[in-house]
């Protein structure tokens, strides 16, 4: 016996303070950053610790061309008007991700469409991609959810085969591969978010923006510098304040960009943790009944952004709905130490503003296509709602956590199923 269960007053399984938080700082983080202040010129060391990591990431990810950015919402967006996406224009989204991907689709004043996801990886699933195009699709936009990569094979076929672009969503999923190729090298063009709690990170905000393609590339510097030709180091002098175009201050902070070049030396290194984590989490939990661990199906590696966890009372004969389990079992764990938590509670297409269309005012931009009525309705995507349903993600697989955290979240997880009848009476 496991002993009394937390949520009922025993001892809690995990002891305090162990979990230690993303993102991991390290002296050759404080150090990148403090030189950056005390360089003396900030607008020299502006110009520097762009184009470094620029020029690092880009090598990283195999592609010729990388723009640092403010978000990755930004790079995103600057990916869709730098393929040709257009006010009216349609972009397929899967139904589940950060809304932030329907966002850049909006900014754009282009109208996403969303498509289910697959029950293996929850990414955008291809075989339900073609009955969502139309005559106004410009492009694709998967999503590498959870750092997995989507099932890119097909999507690239179907975008050949209709004339559309591939741009990826690789806001969670720096170093994830597939085919053995790291993702944001696959599609024309591709958006990482550099956000706090991302796998390769600013400390803050921040985004990045590749494409191996020239003219991606170049239209993506006009759009990411209020439209303006700018001459890279010689903004002040060379800048002829001719807007060419409609552009935004996408620019990323000197300080979030020393910090994440820090970081992006260590990017491998901190994957393989996760990596290892990941693997010896699902190592223990594979053997309690009615839990589904995460895959990473052949061809594909996670950059194991997030590790998520199903339930399925089904398979335990416990007639709770599988979202009351979850949320009794998260109760449990949490009382034991282990802070589980829920991302994602609607799927995109059932948040508000696709249920009152409020974008830009007057309906835009769905308003620009009058004959088009965009009815969004969360029970058109059941594996997105049922995903929702059943699962909820473990932190900690993140350096610097080792084998103790794993060691400890698998005790909990022990303790909560042994006792499972408690914590669903609980429940009732
Ligand atoms: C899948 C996905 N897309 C887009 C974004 C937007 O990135 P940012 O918050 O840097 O704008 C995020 C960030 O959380 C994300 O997870």
């Amino acid at each position: 016996m496991a002993g009394q269960l937390a949520l009922q007053g025993g001892p809690r399984a995990v002891a305090e303070g162990l979990l230690q938080p993303w993102p991991y700082i390290t002296d050759a983080d404080r150090a990148a950053v403090a030189e950056v202040a005390a360089g003396g010129d900030i607008s020299r060391q502006r110009t520097a610790q762009s184009q470094a990591l620029a020029a690092e990431w880009a090598e990283f990810v195999g592609v010729r061309y990388c723009l640092p950015t403010c978000s990755g919402t930004a790079a995103l967006h600057i990916a869709l008007a730098a393929a040709g996406v257009e006010p009216g224009d349609e972009v397929i989204c899967p139904a589940f991700t950060f809304w932030a991907t329907a966002a850049a689709v909006l900014h754009q004043c282009a109208i996403p469409v969303f498509v289910d996801i697959d029950r293996e990886s929850w990414n955008l699933d291809p075989a339900l991609v073609e009955a969502a195009i139309t005559t106004r699709t410009k492009a694709l936009l998967p999503v590498h959810i959870h750092g997995l990569p989507a099932n890119l094979g097909p999507l690239l076929e179907i975008a050949q085969r209709h004339g559309l672009a591939l741009l990826e969503d690789a806001c969670q999923a720096h170093g994830a591969t597939w085919q053995g190729r790291p993702v944001g090298s696959i599609g024309a063009g591709a958006g990482f978010s550099t956000q706090m709690s991302k796998c390769l990170t600013t400390g803050s905000e921040g985004g990045l923006y590749v494409t191996d393609d020239e003219g991606m590339y170049l239209r993506g510097c006009h759009l990411q510098y209020f439209g303006e030709a700018v001459v890279p180091g010689k903004e002040r002098d060379e800048q002829v304040y001719n807007a060419r175009g409609l552009g935004w201050m996408y620019r990323g902070d000197v300080f979030g960009q020393a910090f994440c070049r820090s970081q992006l030396r260590r990017l491998r290194q901190s994957n393989a943790t996760r990596a290892a984590n990941a693997a010896a989490l699902s190592a223990r939990l594979q053997g309690l009944p009615g839990i589904e661990t995460p895959v990473e199906p052949a061809g594909r590696t996670s950059s194991w952004y997030n590790y998520v966890l199903g339930v399925h009372p089904e398979s335990l004969g416990i007639d709770l709905p599988p979202a009351r389990f979850r949320e009794a079992v998260m109760r449990a764990l949490g009382a034991e130490g282990v802070p589980v938590h829920q991302w994602q509670r609607l799927p995109v297409p059932a948040q508000d503003i696709f249920q009152t269309k409020t974008g830009f005012g007057r309906g835009w931009p769905w308003s620009q296509v009058p004959d088009a009525d965009y009815v969004y309705r969360g029970e058109d995507f059941p594996v997105a709602t049922d995903f929702l349903a059943r699962h909820f993600y473990v932190p900690g697989i993140w350096p610097p956590n080792d084998e103790r955290w794993i060691e400890a979240v698998g005790v909990a997880f022990g303790k909560v199923w042994e006792q499972l009848d408690a914590v669903v009476a609980a429940a009732r």
